[in-house]
């Protein structure tokens, strides 16, 4: 999979909410309730942090929930981008982007969104191909403002901006037009998993994706 075809796809993921859940699920339990309230709420990207024991697993079961795009984030290795395409992922999140994770993505044929912070990280990635990338770690690294200021000199590269976006700043985001979607741990939130409360998650699901 080339890097051109890599970033059409991630385009094309990153377009359909305004919001792609970053997911750290402890309890392979959780994985297939937790999908469904989430495509129900109108987020069908999912990003499944390879942070647990369960993390492939959960990308197994979510996989079959109708109407999910789910995807592996947390790739440092050339090792995670296979697990998590033989898993079932259907494209791939790195915090940053080595040439080994890069290499391995196009090898797999894996949809990589991978992660720059800064304006040379951004110029190395569109040097070769990628035109969608994860803005990481946002808000520490100038939160919007700093998104805005790189998509002047670099316009022809969109963000999806990840750490530190919330229901309160990710309009921030979503108005500049460099931004395609925002990546948030918020609409999954801990204590509501372990309360099996998947209503609630739809609720959070759907204001979130009411962002845009
Ligand atoms: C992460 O890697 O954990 C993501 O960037 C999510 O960050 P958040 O928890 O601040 O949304």
């Amino acid at each position: 999979m080339t890097p051109a075809e890599q970033s059409a796809r991630s385009a094309e993921i990153c377009r359909r909410a305004p919001v792609i859940p970053v997911l750290v699920i402890d309890d392979l339990a959780h994985a297939a309730p937790l999908a469904r309230a989430l495509v129900a709420g109108g987020l069908p990207a999912l990003e499944v942090t390879l942070r647990t024991p369960v993390a492939l697993d959960v990308i197994r079961a979510m996989a079959e929930v109708e109407g999910g795009i789910v995807g592996a984030g947390t790739l440092l290795t050339p090792a995670d981008v296979k697990a998590a395409k033989a898993a079932g992922a259907t494209f791939g999140v790195s915090p940053g982007a080595t040439d080994r994770i890069i290499a391995a993505c196009e090898e797999e044929g894996l949809a990589l969104l991978p992660g720059a912070a800064t304006a040379t990280e951004v110029l190395t990635l569109l040097e070769r191909g990628y035109t969608v990338q994860k803005f990481f770690p946002a808000e520490s690294s100038g939160g919007a403002p700093a998104v805005k200021a790189i998509g002047a000199p670099i316009p022809q590269v969109s963000f999806c901006p990840t750490g530190g976006v919330s229901l309160k700043n990710a309009k921030d985001y979503l108005g500049l037009s460099n931004v395609l979607c925002v990546g948030g741990s918020w609409v999954a939130p801990k204590d509501r998993m372990l309360a099996g409360d998947w209503d609630g998650i739809t609720a959070l699901a759907r204001e979130a994706a009411a962002l845009r």
